[in-house]
């Protein structure tokens, strides 16, 4: 999974969102379009030079590629590791109003086996914090931590490794300081959860945002400042840590690769890599649109997105 200069395409949005970014892009939202959307992704000629694995949904675990191969065993054969997607989603936390805690953890064992029965390499699970002036509260932090803490674990005793998502969203118009602040005491928060149920840290990727200012904030860091920032919270994670794998969090795709790119200036013990949703796949979808004869087009462009990333994250080989 974190071969030197290869990231992850995470493809596994829900069937709602998936719905809704296809019927932006014109297409109509069926479990049909779905699935040949994610198997135009899977078979972009090339993709497995750039990536390790790809993360999917249920319902794409269970779909088959045209030629009736199901998902898992499709993208082996490419060469490139099966990942599923488990949490339910971020729903309401009762007593902490606003915030979210991500749930699915309700028969996550019997999922994990069946799962790893067909063939899911790995797993992921996302908790999310929206920075305001009161939250993330600490009751957020420490239930969203445990979540991920049981998930992870249960991953580990099901032979899956556990992709572990702790996201502060974008969103806001605080400073990439208070961004820093909030990000270390997510972490802090994640990595006293994992030892209390003994996860094995050395058999973990750790999927974090980048230290970043809100959206709405007067200034855009410069690529140095973010890599500088982020780096800087992440240096908190012993060295044992499998690796590191950003997503992307609504950032324009450049801008994604080219904060990717100076986070190799620095010497880490862990591979800093990339595990991008939207900065890899919005430019496919708009040259797909749907259209069967632009199958090529919406390839071409995932790949040159896959490429640049796989280039930046082989950049710490260079240095
Ligand atoms: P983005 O890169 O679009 O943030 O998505 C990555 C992901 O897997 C979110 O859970």
């Amino acid at each position: 999974m974190m071969e030197l200069g290869k990231g992850i395409l995470a493809a596994d949005e829900s069937i709602a969102t998936m719905s809704k970014r296809l019927e932006e892009a014109g297409v109509e939202p069926t479990a049909e379009n779905r699935r040949l959307y994610r198997e135009l992704l899977a078979t972009a000629p090339g993709l497995a030079e750039s990536v390790s694995g790809i993360i999917f949904c249920d319902e794409t675990l269970r779909q088959t590629f045209s030629d009736g191969r199901p998902f898992a065993q499709a993208v082996r054969d490419l060469g490139i590791l099966p990942g599923i997607k488990v949490d339910t989603g971020a729903k309401p936390c009762a007593g902490l109003p606003g915030e979210t805690v991500t749930e699915g953890l309700d028969g996550l064992p019997a999922r994990l086996a069946e799962y790893a029965k067909m063939g899911a390499a790995f797993a992921k699970w996302r908790a999310v914090f929206t920075i305001t002036t009161d939250t993330p509260s600490r009751g957020a932090m420490r239930v969203n931590a445990s979540a991920l803490a049981r998930y992870a674990a249960a991953c580990q005793e099901a032979g899956i490794v556990p992709i572990v998502e702790p996201e502060v969203l974008m969103d806001g118009k605080h400073n990439r300081g208070v961004c820093r602040e909030v990000t270390s005491a997510v972490h802090t928060a994640v990595r006293t959860e994992l030892a209390l149920l003994n996860v094995d840290l050395a058999g973990i990727v750790l999927k974090p945002n980048m230290v970043l200012e809100g959206e709405s904030y007067a200034r855009q860091s410069i690529p140095a400042e973010v890599a500088d920032f982020t780096v800087g919270v992440l240096r908190q994670w012993p060295g044992d840590l499998a690796g590191v794998a950003f997503l992307s969090g609504g950032q324009p795709p450049e801008r994604a690769t080219a904060n990717l790119e100076a986070m190799q200036d620095h010497r880490t013990p862990w591979p800093l890599t990339f595990s991008f949703g939207r900065a890899l796949v919005t430019p496919a979808l708009s040259a797909w649109r749907g259209e069967p004869s632009r199958v090529a087009e919406g390839q071409a462009a995932l790949i040159e997105r896959v490429a640049a990333n796989g280039a930046a994250a082989r950049r710490r080989a260079e240095l």
